[in-house]
């Protein structure tokens, strides 16, 4: 097995050659913000169940229930900063000519590190959604002074503007991910397990179609199976280490 030290060398080689390059981003890029994981141990999910939480049918059920857990959530992300790895991915997108990001995270930490080229293909925990009209809009305040809110526009209660289990991704932005990966030439994998399958098959596809994936993630995923590099490491101490190893070049 490559030592972590070539693993880094041999992705800052493809890197420094890419003219496109694409980042994958999974929870895992902000635990070292101090924002827990969903899956693992002390992950979100082994403390509480998803189908109470995360759920269209939870929400009918209880939707105060439902908002304290996305409340607490933001209080979370509030207090957290992003870290070197969210600061890379911003410089990255600055360096080269075509970049884009695709999260799953709904933390916000990627845009307070200054990415712009993004989708957020899991929604936002900073914006709400009318269940009556749904008009999307900015929820900044934490904790929020009523739960659920009101829409500004009908006065309807909104839900977080998340993708729960069960849901429907938005096709366009579905779309626009999978024709930029495939058509990278370096697609950066950061910090996800690989447990939901569309980011996985949205990374296969792109691998599929010659885009060179390198895989950041301590653990092996499901993505390991098809990663060109797999850096075995957390992303907060890798990704500075393989950015300045490729601008050396
Ligand atoms: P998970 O919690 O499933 O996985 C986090 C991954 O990050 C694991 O593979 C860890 O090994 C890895 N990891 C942990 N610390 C790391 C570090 N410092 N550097 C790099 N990697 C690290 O999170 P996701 O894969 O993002 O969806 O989960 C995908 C979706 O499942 C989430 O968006 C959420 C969840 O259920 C919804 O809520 C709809």
């Amino acid at each position: 097995m490559a030592s972590m030290d070539e693993a880094i060398e041999k992705a800052a080689v493809h890197l420094a050659g890419a003219a496109r390059v694409a980042v994958l981003s999974g929870a895992g890029i902000s635990s070292e913000s101090g924002i827990p994981t969903f899956r693992g141990a002390g992950g979100l999910w082994e403390q509480h169940r998803a189908e109470d939480l995360a759920t269209p049918a939870a929400f009918s059920r209880d939707p105060e229930l439902v908002w304290r857990w996305y409340d607490w959530r933001r209080g979370l992300c509030a207090k957290a900063n992003p870290n070197a790895a969210h600061v890379i991915v911003a410089a990255i997108e600055k360096a080269v000519p075509e970049f884009l990001l695709v999260t799953q995270n709904v933390d916000g930490l990627h845009r307070r590190a200054g990415s712009a080229a993004m989708i957020e293909l899991h929604g936002s925990i900073w914006r709400g959604r009318c269940t009556a009209c749904a008009h999307r809009f900015d929820l900044t305040v934490v904790p929020l002074p009523t739960l659920p809110p009101l829409c500004p526009l009908c006065g309807g209660p909104a839900r977080p503007d998340v993708v729960w289990f069960g849901e429907s991704y938005d096709p366009l932005l579905l779309d626009n991910s999978q024709r930029f990966l495939k058509e990278s030439d370096v697609l950066l994998v950061v910090g996800t397990s690989g447990m939901v399958s569309v980011p996985v098959y949205l990374a296969e596809a792109a691998a599929g179609a010659g885009t060179v994936v390198i895989n950041v993630n301590p653990e092996a995923s499901p993505i390991s199976r098809f990663a060109a590099v797999e850096i075995p490491g957390r992303a907060g101490a890798v990704l500075p280490q393989l950015w300045q190893r490729a601008c050396e070049r």
